[in-house]
């Protein structure tokens, strides 16, 4: 009762907070493609701060990103239609955020946190956690954890993946990148799971919530969805929203496995943000911006400075599978590994299609069992061996008994590569995982 009465208080005392002293109003004086440029209390605006455009038949919400002149420049969360020369546009100086709570599990919200899974409204928490937040201070976070089991053979054993770190998945269209992110969702032991679909074509999102996810796999997940038509501002916020809801979880103490389909659509939302401000394109049409906000939001995730972590694996698309491409490279830079999937691996059937020689987790050897690392060397070795005389195996160049090691390599490969193959349904766990591997390696005899 006492604790119902201080709860209540402390909410009525965060709104009031919430409420602007003033009203201040600026009008709408031009609109040029995506912007809108407001004349009046320049003064009273910042970048990053929120507008509202009173049109005939509601309001429009916008984000300031920049000034010319005696102007405000802001782009739409929504659609521009309806607004004039001329409207009111109200500045709001509450910070942007939401409010999450438990309850928010099993729920599919936009990128402002509003619901859009047609199960009636959200329940509201307590504490404001905004959009845009710093990553925690270097020197008091923790050190990343121990091995997270994500149910994926692959990933488990030759990729082991820590409490708290990051991870990127990259790979070109259609190779397989959502399906896997389903898998981990579904298969991982951590306690709760935050995907962010950013920039997704909207006939997919249905696909992957009832198909891939799964009605068992979105009850302990928050899904954030912006689709590939939505604004350029609502993709961009759903990348940040994706991160603050895994700060609310990982504040009250529990493990989060974030993540992010994909960062790339995040890149080219903030990309298309800066070219609308006036921001020279850089790299592939990449404007400054996109470089310097790509650090920002990857350490977010991470571990906290408490009990919780933010275990976050983010996809990046590399188009015409060129991993070179700039995003990707920045991207690798601040992740603390990669997994790599590769069309041919797919064309040949083998999902999930990951290149174990070209991926890395950046917390091994340290993260593995000291036991089972010997194994893990030696699969590698094998399947070192293997792709460095693929090409005259198949062409039958390849004699039988020149090499021990190269005929080692072609005996075991077939059982690799069926270890490395797992459908949708299937979770293994660490442990599995390393006795089969165990188990493949000890046949190397050919007894
Ligand atoms: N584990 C799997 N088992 C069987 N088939 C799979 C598996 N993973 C992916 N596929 C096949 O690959 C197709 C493409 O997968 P997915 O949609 O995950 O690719 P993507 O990389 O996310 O593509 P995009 O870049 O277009 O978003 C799937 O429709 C499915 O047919
Ligand atoms: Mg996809």
């Amino acid at each position: 009762m006492v604790n119902d009465r201080a709860g209540g208080l402390r909410d009525a005392l965060s709104a009031i907070e919430e409420i602007d002293e003033l009203e201040i109003w600026g009008r709408v004086a031009a609109v040029r493609g995506l912007l809108i440029e407001i004349a009046g209390p320049v003064s009273a605006m910042s970048v990053g701060g929120a507008v509202e455009i009173a049109i005939d038949r509601g309001t429009v919400l916008a984000e300031v990103i920049g000034f010319a002149g005696e102007r405000a420049l802001a782009m739409p969360f929504g659609s521009l239609e309806g607004v004039r020369r001329g409207c009111a546009a109200r500045v709001r100086s509450a910070a942007s955020g939401v409010r999450p709570c438990e309850a928010w599990l099993g729920r599919v919200v936009d990128a402002l946190g509003r619901p859009v899974d047609g199960k009636g409204p959200l329940p509201q928490g307590p504490t404001l956690y905004p959009f845009r937040r710093d990553p925690p201070p270097a020197h008091s976070r923790q050190r990343v954890g121990g091995p997270l089991d994500l149910g994926v053979r692959a990933i488990n054993t030759f990729l082991t993946t820590c409490r708290g770190q990051r991870m990127g998945i990259f790979a070109g269209s259609g190779v397989g990148k959502s399906v896997l992110l389903s898998m981990l969702a579904r298969h991982t032991s951590a306690d709760i799971a935050v995907i962010g679909l950013v920039g997704e074509r909207g006939r997919e999102v249905q696909e992957f919530l009832q198909d891939d996810l799964g009605e068992e796999g979105l009850a302990r997940s928050v899904v954030v969805v912006a689709t590939s038509d939505e604004p350029a501002l609502m993709r961009r916020n759903a990348a940040y929203l994706t991160l603050a809801l895994s700060e609310f979880f990982r504040d009250a103490g529990a493990s989060v496995l974030t993540m992010m389909d994909s960062v790339t659509r995040f890149a080219m939302a903030q990309r298309d943000i800066g070219l609308a401000v006036g921001e020279p394109p850089t790299a592939k049409g990449y404007t400054p911006t996109v470089f310097s906000e790509l650090p920002r939001l990857l350490e977010r995730a991470g571990p906290g400075t408490w009990e919780g972590t933010v275990t976050g694996i983010f996809t990046v698309l590399v188009e015409g599978d060129d991993h070179n491409e700039p995003v990707a490279d920045a991207v690798r830079g601040i992740l603390d590994g990669h997994i790599v999937m590769e069309r041919a691996i797919a064309e040949r059937g083998r999902y999930p299609a990951i290149n174990i020689l070209k991926s890395v987790s950046r917390t091994m050897p340290r993260s593995c069992d000291p036991a089972h690392w010997p194994t893990v060397v030696r699969a590698r070795q094998v399947l070192a061996t293997y792709a460095d005389m693929e090409e005259l195996i198949r062409l039958g160049a390849y004699r039988a008994g020149s090499s021990a090691e190269v005929d080692e390599a072609i005996r075991l490969f077939p059982a690799l590569d069926a270890f490395l193959a797992q459908s949708k349904e299937e979770s293994t766990s660490i442990g599995e995982g390393y006795a089969r591997l165990t188990n493949i390696l000890s046949n190397s005899s050919g007894v």
